[in-house]
């Protein structure tokens, strides 16, 4: 795993972005897994800078997004379809046929996620998948208990997923408490995955999805099983990873390195 400490928010958003445009610049037509949330807004941001300032080109680009919630429409606010559009899609050239998100409405969703795994398969799987990790260490929506081998699928949110997205709603009882989500298995298949996490909030959950055992508890931990991993975080959420200087250390050499 390769773990970047930043000092700030703002450099780990930036440091996503070149991520990111490395890999459209390697393969424009790259397919992208994308996550939202607060954690990836700096992120969307710098990527529109970047289209608009430097003509980061999005035209052959596909993308797939973990997660939805059951029951919002496209247009809620609160949708996953209505934040994606607003934070990044609507600011740069990606064709919208190329967009994929989970159908939070649908009359059948156990056919519905199976298409959504054949869907990933058809456009050649994901190339680059972003992710974000809750206070309770989920990918996703994948939250603790869920199989690590688990693919898309409805799940029941736990009580701190519910309380900690009840910031974005006006009542409690208005946020969901399903979600379709990517399974821990779908997400693993990905060519190379960067987690992004900030706050002192995300700092036990990061320590224990790095430094703790790989357990179903702490779906982030599944992530030391995959071969090309990047943990992008901030200092406060770095803050509890008893091997941090030692982090900081190998992001110093990197460099030099042979
Ligand atoms: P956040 O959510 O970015 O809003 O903190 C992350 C997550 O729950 O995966």
């Amino acid at each position: 795993m390769e773990i970047i400490i930043q000092p700030t928010v703002e450099e780990m958003s930036k440091t996503a972005a070149r991520v990111v445009a490395r890999v459209l610049n390697t393969k424009p037509n790259a397919v992208l897994g994308l996550a939202t949330g607060s954690t990836p807004l700096g992120l969307y941001q710098e990527l529109v800078r970047m289209h608009r300032e430097d003509g980061l080109d999005f035209s052959q680009v596909t993308t797939f997004n973990l997660d939805e919630y059951v029951g919002l429409k496209k247009n809620h606010p609160q949708s996953y379809h209505y934040f994606m559009h607003e934070n990044l899609f609507k600011h740069i050239n990606i064709p919208k046929e190329n967009i994929h998100i989970p159908m939070g409405t649908t009359d059948n969703y156990a056919a519905f996620c199976q298409w959504y795994e054949q869907r990933i398969v058809q456009c050649g799987g994901i190339d680059l998948q972003v992710l974000g990790i809750g206070a309770d260490g989920h990918i996703a929506f994948n939250e603790p208990a869920s199989s690590l081998g688990s693919r898309t699928r409805i799940k029941t949110l736990a009580r701190q997923t519910i309380d900690d997205n009840a910031r974005f709603f006006s009542k409690p009882e208005e946020v969901p408490i399903y979600a379709i989500t990517m399974g821990v298995g779908t997400i693993m298949e990905a060519q190379k995955i960067i987690l992004l996490a900030n706050g002192t909030k995300k700092a036990a959950a990061v320590a224990a999805a790095i430094e703790g055992p790989v357990t179903g508890m702490i779906t982030a931990s599944a992530l030391q099983l995959h071969r090309d991993v990047m943990f992008i975080v901030d200092q406060e959420a770095a803050a509890d990873l008893k091997m941090r200087e030692y982090y900081q250390w190998i992001q110093a050499k990197m460099p030099d390195a042979p």
